[in-house]
């Protein structure tokens, strides 16, 4: 019998802390008339000095289990979407099983960028159609703040932190995901970077010493967005056998308003069926979608039976297309 990977709670966490674009502008050269006309953006939230990667994911895995009714000792698996770890060793994913206490299950990280959430989405999910997990956990957490240069107008605006996670179920029922596409072209890599290590010794012992800050080029990324996101929305609804009649509601990934209404408007998406919340958190990277998630149900939106595509694009360049069977509701009962 197939079998699927339903999505059983969802949780989402950011920081305490808004920051508007009035408040950035005080110490950036930017206005909040620019934010809001190129970008859809009006604040965001940026961690503090207490706040890391793994506190924030751990924070939204908790709600996530409590929500699926699942005991985090239950977990057989924790994949933790970000490109922003504390460290490089151990992997945010460890971290986060231990404070949960998912003490049978195993931990990685996966970093495809801004796609994260929706490859460790599909990669959890190929975990329990094979038979060889019952729980997973996902979560996209990224602490982006932490690596942008405040000069550079262009990109640091559009940023914020926060964490969003989703525990997934096994399930005979068609439930979660019914078919992802995942793509990359690592020949357009450098449009969309963060950079090398902090301090780096050669072999001859000379030093160049560097900050870690994120690159990006805003208009090739702009247009490589726009393309992709239809592309692979497309592909994913294909492959799982519908067509956009069937699909209930268009997450996209949280990067800018503009973006969102081109990609939604090649799809002749109608503004209902598309969830925007990028005004209020900017683009949180691998939390924006699960973050979307979890708003779009307490919305009302998001509801039972319900066909969802959720859409992830970034750095890489990478891009991902999720078809998802929404059943949080039955499984409450
Ligand atoms: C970054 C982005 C908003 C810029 O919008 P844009 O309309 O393309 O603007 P441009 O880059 O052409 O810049 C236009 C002007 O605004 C200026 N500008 C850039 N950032 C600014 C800011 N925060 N405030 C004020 N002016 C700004 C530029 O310096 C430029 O000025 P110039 O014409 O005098 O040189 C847009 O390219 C974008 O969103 N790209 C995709 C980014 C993204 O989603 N990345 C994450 C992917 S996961």
């Amino acid at each position: 019998m197939l079998r699927y990977a339903a999505i059983s709670g969802t949780g989402m966490y950011v920081p305490d802390r808004i920051v508007t674009n009035e408040e950035l502008s005080t110490f950036v050269d930017t206005s909040d008339e620019w934010i809001r006309s190129r970008t859809g953006i009006a604040e965001r939230r940026i961690a503090d000095s207490t706040e890391t990667s793994v506190s924030m994911a751990v924070a939204a895995a908790r709600t996530a289990c409590e929500r699926g009714g699942v005991d985090p000792s239950d977990l057989d698996l924790v994949i933790v979407a970000t490109y922003t770890p504390d460290q490089h060793m151990p992997s945010v994913a460890s971290l986060v099983q231990n404070e949960l206490g998912a003490l049978r299950a195993g931990a990685f990280d996966l970093n495809a960028a801004c796609s994260g959430f929706v490859y460790a989405l599909s990669v959890g999910s190929q975990f329990i159609r094979a038979g060889t997990a019952e729980k997973v956990l996902v979560v996209g957490a990224d602490f982006v703040s932490r690596f942008l240069d405040f000069t550079d107008r262009s990109t640091c605006v559009l940023f914020g932190d926060g964490a969003g996670a989703a525990v997934l179920t096994a399930s005979d029922e068609p439930a979660g995901l019914l078919a992802a596409d995942l793509g990359s072209d690592g020949s357009a890599g450098q449009h969309l970077t963060l950079g090398g290590p902090e301090r780096y010794v050669d072999l001859n012992g000379s030093n160049a010493v560097e900050r870690a800050f994120m690159r990006m080029n805003g208009p090739e990324v702009y247009r490589f967005a726009v393309k992709v996101m239809g592309e692979t929305a497309t592909h994913a609804v294909h492959k799982a056998g519908l067509t956009f009649e069937d699909i209930d509601l268009f997450i996209p990934h949280q990067a800018n308003l503009r973006i969102i209404n081109a990609a939604a408007k090649r799809l002749e998406l109608p503004r209902e069926k598309v969830w925007v919340n990028v005004d209020r958190y900017g683009n949180t990277s691998n939390a924006s979608v699960p973050i979307c998630l979890v708003e779009a149900e307490a919305d009302g939106v998001l509801s039972d039976g319900m066909n969802v595509v959720l859409v992830g694009f970034g750095g890489g360049l990478t891009w991902a297309a999720a078809v998802v069977r929404w059943t949080r509701g039955l499984l409450d009962d």
